[in-house]
């Protein structure tokens, strides 16, 4: 077994050595049009990574005032910038923009967030944490995925991955009963967290005593970053917070954007 850091720097140091002797290299573009504490940390994870990597990256910062038409023609210009592969938009986008549009507005073949419906590519969270129990060796064909939350950028992509691993997947939300919930949770396999509630899975839960926890929730406090479940409970696997779920997405947004540049020609 590796833990998440180890799995994540191998690989790294795999697409570091790919990229190493290209002569263009893979660019990427981030445009961040918020103040948010979580994406900006994200958005310099990326931009180390970029750098350890040896990928071009760009961020493009715009005022939290910024219009939404505004932010429709600097789209525009990425797609039709040829020395751009790829690039995201960072999400949350503030309240007089409209998501779904702005998701839409992204060329396809540029998406590496995979949010676009025609993208051939997956959102990074659900396809990192694929890759990751790929590469642990944990089998999910047959296996009871249960998928806490349904928001577009995690819950609902990872239930459809785990669909496509052959899992039977179950999604709760907030409107599950307890009670069901407490009876999902302790005929699950894999769990697959995404609620935003600081330590919700806790001793209280029953778990097989092989389930795999992945953890996507991130909580701050006066005492640092915390999951949505508490650490070391009784399970076979259980993803850390921080370092965790948070660098398997930053692998994967590498990944796509790889995935783009070698069906580019240049
Ligand atoms: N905000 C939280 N996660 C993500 C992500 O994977 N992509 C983008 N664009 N924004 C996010």
């Amino acid at each position: 077994m590796m833990t998440i850091k180890e799995y994540v720097a191998q690989r790294k140091g795999e697409i570091k050595e790919l990229l190493l002797p290209l002569k263009v290299k893979p660019k990427l573009a981030i445009v961040q049009v918020n103040e948010d504490t979580g994406s900006n940390a994200y958005v310099r994870g990326k931009l180390k990574d970029a750098g350890e990597l040896g990928v071009d990256a760009e961020l493009i910062k715009l005022p939290i005032d910024t219009a939404q038409e505004a932010l429709l023609q600097v789209i525009d210009s990425l797609n039709n910038d040829d020395s751009i592969d790829g690039f995201i938009v960072q999400m949350p986008l503030p309240k007089h923009i409209d998501e779904e549009l702005i998701k839409l507005s992204v060329a396809p073949e540029k998406d590496v967030d995979g949010f676009h419906p025609l993208s051939k590519l997956n959102p990074c969270t659900p396809q990192g944490i694929i890759n990751y129990l790929h590469s642990e060796g944990i089998v999910l064909q047959g296996k009871n995925a249960l998928v806490m939350g349904r928001s577009n950028i995690v819950g609902k992509p990872m239930a459809k991955l785990l669909l496509k691993e052959n899992c039977n997947v179950t999604i709760v939300h907030s409107k599950t009963t307890p009670e069901d919930m407490h009876r999902y949770v302790a005929n699950a396999d894999i769990i697959v967290i995404a609620i935003g509630k600081m330590h919700y899975l806790d001793e209280t839960y029953e778990y097989k005593k092989d389930a795999v926890i992945v953890d996507v929730g991130i909580s701050r406090d006066e005492t640092g970053l915390h999951g949505d479940a508490v650490p070391n409970l009784p399970v076979r696997l259980q993803t850390p917070v921080p370092g965790g779920v948070g660098l398997l997405t930053r692998l994967a947004l590498y990944e796509n954007l790889l995935k783009i540049y070698n069906s580019r020609s240049h």
